[in-house]
């Protein structure tokens, strides 16, 4: 087998720029699929904490008009990875968040931005980079879309082109005017190209150009091709079911081990899962909560949005309440939702604890000091946190949607009959389920051999790289010429 060269073209990577799990999945997968013999490297919008990464990077390419003015592409190795930056400090040298300005607005200019960055990776799936010709371009969401548009209207051989889809929420939309700007020819702007109701949708380029389409759950690409859940791209998935396939996330093993995990209070394996106890109440004590070990304690790490769920767990907080159980929050995002769980802190002290605000090192103190993780999402391609909970013996309390449907067993009376339950599901996801599941939840807590069958049972199931990294791999390789 020869090694396969792959140019994936991304928005966000871990560790370098991260607003979400995209940003993890393209973090991972090089190093997962060094294995499978694919050799990764990945274009990413020169940001300034890439750059800063970058600073002893070599400059490979100059590019003379960057949509507005000159730019280049910077090549580096970072946390061992093959890192190609697009050095645009006209889009990209902007503080704070990659996407919106210090007002929380989207930049007037993401078209421009995005274009760049999909014009650029083009040219370098063509071979502009001299002695470099990847076999297969792998984009990721709307910021990579326009990609594989630019690579069909130019000549020549192109490699293989796979798009995959981490939420289809974000579809990248821009007015019809942008077109003549976009440097494509008249045709593509056209329902068979990137047109999409009238506008011009980068995902819609990316899915429709696509040689192969994949998405982060089996479940998840089950549903979006439904006009309930398809984001009004259903129709064109429905046409292209027969390139597009669900493979799940993994969870980068050696960051999220709980043997190892440097920012816990205890380490502790399945053998030893008891010495979580210490965890809990060193989170308990850090944010503020009744030092009580005998009270569940249920974690959230999120974003805090409509996506999420998080209306329903404001909603709920008396069910927490009422279960005699305890609440951390960790979690950034819409404001109406911070302040609701500041006000929550407020009303019941002791018993809600919420810090606002983005914290890596919090995220896996509260993945190992609680007892359950919520996880309410309305929709959820894949979802990392639960993968997290099962790996830290911290029960998933899921809604039955996407990727969380697929990854956690519900206890329901045959699965706990077989020993199989790892979590909790429910559905649908309204705010009347989401209590009976907390309820639920609570009275597993009260059954210790129960519940320590389910953590046994999460810990050792298999949430790495190892399987999708396969799958991407045979993927890529059904795209080589013959
Ligand atoms: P999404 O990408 O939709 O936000 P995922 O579950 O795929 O959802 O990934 C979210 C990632 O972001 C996880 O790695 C999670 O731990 C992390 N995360 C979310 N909010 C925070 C936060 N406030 N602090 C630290 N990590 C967070
Ligand atoms: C998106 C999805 C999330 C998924 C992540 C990584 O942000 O919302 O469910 O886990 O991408 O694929």
């Amino acid at each position: 087998m020869t090694a396969l060269r792959v140019l994936a073209v991304a928005s966000e990577i871990y560790p370098l720029i991260k607003t979400g799990g995209l940003a993890d999945v393209v973090g991972a997968l090089p190093a997962a699929l060094a294995p499978e013999d694919v050799l990764v490297r990945t274009i990413v919008p020169g940001y300034p904490s890439v750059m800063a990464a970058l600073s002893s990077g070599e400059t490979v390419m100059s590019i003379g008009d960057a949509f507005g003015a000159p730019a280049r592409l910077v090549v580096g190795t970072v946390a061992g990875m093959d890192v190609i930056a697009l050095d645009a400090p006209h889009l990209f040298d902007r503080p704070g968040n990659p996407y919106s300005g210090p007002d929380g607005k989207d930049w007037p200019d993401n078209w421009r931005r995005f274009a760049a960055l999909s014009r650029a990776a083009a040219d370098v799936a063509l071979g502009a980079l001299s002695g470099y010709r990847p076999d297969v371009v792998h984009c990721h969401d709307w910021q990579a879309g326009l990609t594989f548009a630019y690579m069909h209207f130019s000549a020549g051989p192109r490699p293989g082109a796979v798009m995959t889809i981490h939420n289809l929420a974000f579809q990248g939309q821009f007015s019809p005017a942008l077109f003549h700007m976009l440097g494509l020819p008249d045709e593509a702007f056209a329902a068979n190209g990137i047109e999409y109701y009238g506008a011009i949708g980068y995902l819609k380029a990316g899915l429709y150009y696509a040689d192969r389409i994949t998405t982060v759950s089996p479940g998840y690409a089950a549903e979006i091709r439904t006009p309930e859940e398809g984001m009004g791209l259903d129709g064109l998935l429905r046409a292209r079911s027969g390139v597009m396939s669900g493979i799940l996330n993994g969870i980068d093993a050696d960051a999220w081990n709980p043997k190892t995990d440097p920012h816990l209070a205890a380490n502790y394996t399945k053998k030893t899962v008891a010495d979580r106890a210490l965890n809990k109440t060193a989170l308990q004590a850090r944010l503020g909560l009744d030092q009580d070990p005998t009270t569940p304690l249920l974690g959230v790490v999120t974003r805090l949005t409509w996506q999420k769920g998080i209306d329903l767990l404001l909603a709920n907080i008396p069910t927490v309440i009422a279960e005699g159980a305890q609440l951390a929050v960790l979690g950034t995002g819409e404001p109406g939702m911070e302040d609701g769980f500041r006000a929550a802190m407020g009303f019941h002290p002791g018993r809600i604890g919420a810090v606002i605000g983005y914290d890596e090192g919090l995220a896996h103190q509260v993945l190992a000091g609680s007892d359950a993780v919520l996880v309410p999402s309305r929709f959820e391609p894949c979802g990392l946190t639960q993968l997290y909970g099962l790996r830290y013996g911290t029960i998933p309390v899921v809604a039955r949607v996407g990727g969380l449907s697929d990854t956690v067993v519900d206890a329901n009376p045959a699965a706990l009959g077989r020993g199989v339950a790892t979590g909790v599901q429910f559905a649908p996801v309204t705010y009347e389920m989401m209590r009976v599941a907390i309820e639920r939840t609570a009275a597993l807590y009260r059954q210790p051999d129960v519940w320590k069958k389910m953590q046994a049972n999460g810990m050792v199931s298999d949430v790495s790289w190892s399987d999708p990294a396969r799958r991407y791999a045979a993927l890529f390789r059904e795209l080589l010429p013959a």
